[in-house]
C-alpha cells in the first residue's frame, strides 16, 4: 500500500446508517464535494474523502486499507470479525467507538406455530440469516446442532418458502417480523452504528489525521449524550 496523506472514510451509500453518519460527519466539521457518481466525495474542509459503498464491503476495504475508517453496523464487523476468528487469525479491524444511532438488534424469530421454549428447541431445524458466522457462534455457545441457511437478502420470506423453519435477522421496529407472522424469541447481539477502524494504527500522515478526528468526533458524541 502506498502512503497516502489524505484519511479516506468508508461509508452505506445508502440504507439506515447513511443520513444519520453523513450528519455525524457534518457535526464533526467535514465537508466534501460529491463526485457525479457519488461513490468518492473530496473533503473540502480537511484532507478527508469519503467513499460511499456497501456497508457489507466497509470491513474489508479497511482490512486492504483501501479505506482507514468507516461507519458500519456493529453486526456486520462482527461477523467479519468471527470469520476471521473462526479461522484462527485475528481480524485486521476493529472497533473504535459506539456511535449512537441505527440501534438494532440481531435476533432469532419463529413461525408463530412454532414452540420455543429455549435454544434447544432449534436442534435439527434450518435456520436461514445473513449473518451465518454470528448464528454458528451462538448455536455453538448452546451446544444447538442445527443447519445454518445463508441468504443474501429477504431473509424473512423462507420459512414461507419452505427454504428454512426459523430465521435470525435483524430487527429495529419489529414490523418485517410482524408483516410475516414471525415471532421474535431470542435476540444474539445488540447492534448500532460504530466507527470501525484497522487493528493497527495507522502510519504516515493519517494516523494523526485520524487521532484528530476521533477528538472531534467525540466532542460531537458527548455533546449528544
Ligand atoms: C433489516 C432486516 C429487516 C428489517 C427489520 O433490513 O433485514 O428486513 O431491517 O427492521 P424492522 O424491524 O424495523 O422492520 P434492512 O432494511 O436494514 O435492509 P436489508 O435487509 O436490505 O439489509
Ligand atoms: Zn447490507
Ligand atoms: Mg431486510
Amino acid at each position: 500500500m502506498k502512503p497516502r496523506d489524505r484519511l479516506r472514510i468508508a461509508a452505506q451509500k445508502s440504507g439506515r446508517l447513511s443520513d444519520a453518519g453523513r450528519d455525524l460527519l457534518a457535526r464533526s466539521g467535514l465537508r466534501f464535494r460529491e463526485s457525479r457518481d457519488r461513490l468518492f466525495c473530496y473533503g473540502e474542509t480537511e484532507p478527508v474523502d469519503l467513499l460511499l459503498v456497501r456497508d457489507d464491503d466497509i470491513p474489508g476495504l479497511i482490512a486492504e486499507g483501501v479505506c482507514d475508517l468507516g461507519i458500519v453496523g456493529r453486526n456486520v464487523l462482527r461477523e467479519q470479525s468471527l470469520e476471521y476468528a473462526r479461522r484462527g487469525e485475528r481480524a485486521p479491524f476493529s472497533e473504535l467507538r459506539t456511535l449512537g444511532f441505527g440501534r438494532c438488534r440481531l435476533s432469532i424469530a419463529v413461525p408463530q406455530d412454532f414452540l420455543y421454549t429455549g435454544p434447544a428447541s432449534l436442534a435439527g431445524t434450518r435456520i436461514a440469516t445473513s449473518y451465518p458466522a454470528l448464528m454458528a457462534d451462538w448455536l455453538d455457545r448452546n451446544g444447538v446442532k442445527a443447519e445454518v441457511v445463508t441468504l443474501s437478502g429477504s431473509v424473512e420470506i423462507a420459512p414461507k418458502l419452505g427454504k428454512a423453519d426459523v430465521i435470525c435477522d435483524l430487527v429495529s421496529t419489529g414490523a418485517t417480523l410482524a408483516a410475516n407472522q414471525l415471532r421474535e424469541v431470542a435476540s444474539i447481539l445488540d447492534s448500532e452504528a460504530v466507527l470501525a477502524g484497522p487493528a493497527e494504527a495507522l502510519q504516515d500522515e493519517r494516523g494523526e489525521l485520524a487521532a484528530q478526528l476521533l477528538r472531534r468526533l467525540d466532542g460531537v458524541l458527548e455533546v449528544r449524550d
